[in-house]
């Protein structure tokens, strides 16, 4: 499941980009506000204490409000009208060259995440080729997700015999967005562009998807918060709030 959706008119995204762009002029003065120059001006031992700085700041903003206008009527078309979503609002810098921030290949149900979750990818500068992630479709994961739990083998063997092309990578120009399964293998290599990427990345699941068994830090109130509750659904739950049945 991939979905690329055109925000391009939206406000949302600009006001996400301006909180980062404020934050990290506090910090360095002389950064020309372009976030894809990020590299420019900051050395990779100071990314991550950036990274944290950032996030931090986006966490404490009204970012829920932003992504419901920005995100809401599609994830309601995906998922259902009683929607959860993750907690934290992530964020993701890959400056070029840089080995430190590597999200190795991987499928979110892997770490016991839900697969009735979508993910939506949110750049905040252009992404293309290797500053780019990747994203497998759904023959070639599920293929490799039948392997691994047939043979219990080390996912790294599976790895091994999986090419990532340049067209798996997700050319998105600002303004567009990705929503996709997390359960499709996913991932990112060394950036060999001249550009930074920063994206935002944030998890939802419909309210009524089951709860993952194995593993309790993935399930609602640790994991999950209700983002958008239909009427039917509020009333539902107020009647058993206040009923003993
Ligand atoms: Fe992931």
């Amino acid at each position: 499941m991939k979905i690329i959706l055109d925000k391009k008119g939206s406000s949302q995204l600009h006001k996400f980009r301006e909180i980062l762009i404020n934050e990290i002029i506090n910090k360095y003065p002389k950064f020309d506000k372009n976030l894809s120059n990020i590299h420019k001006y900051i050395k990779y031992n100071e990314v991550n204490d950036l990274r944290i700085n950032l996030f931090k700041k986006i966490n404490k903003s009204n970012w829920e409000k932003k992504l419901k206008e920005l995100l809401g009527q599609d994830l309601i078309k995906i998922i259902g009208p009683d929607i959860s979503i993750q907690t934290k609002l992530n964020l993701s810098i890959l400056m070029p060259n840089d080995k430190t921030s590597l999200l190795p290949m991987h499928s979110d149900t892997w770490s016991a995440d839900s697969p009735f979750q979508i993910n939506s990818w949110i750049p905040l500068t252009d992404t293309f080729d290797s500053n780019s992630m990747y994203l497998l479709d759904e023959k070639q994961s599920i293929n490799a997700l039948k392997k691994i739990s047939k043979l219990k083998i080390d996912n790294k063997n599976i790895f091994k015999n999986i090419k990532v092309k340049r067209k798996d990578f997700i050319n998105l120009e600002f303004g567009k967005i990705l929503i996709f399964n997390p359960t499709l293998i996913h991932g990112n290599v060394i950036n060999k562009t001249h550009s930074t990427r920063v994206s935002l990345n944030i998890r939802f699941k419909s309210l009524f998807s089951p709860e993952p068994k194995n593993n309790p830090d993935r399930q609602f109130g640790a994991y999950y918060k209700d983002f958008v509750i239909s009427k039917n659904t509020n009333f539902a739950l107020s009647i058993l709030k206040n009923n003993k049945f």
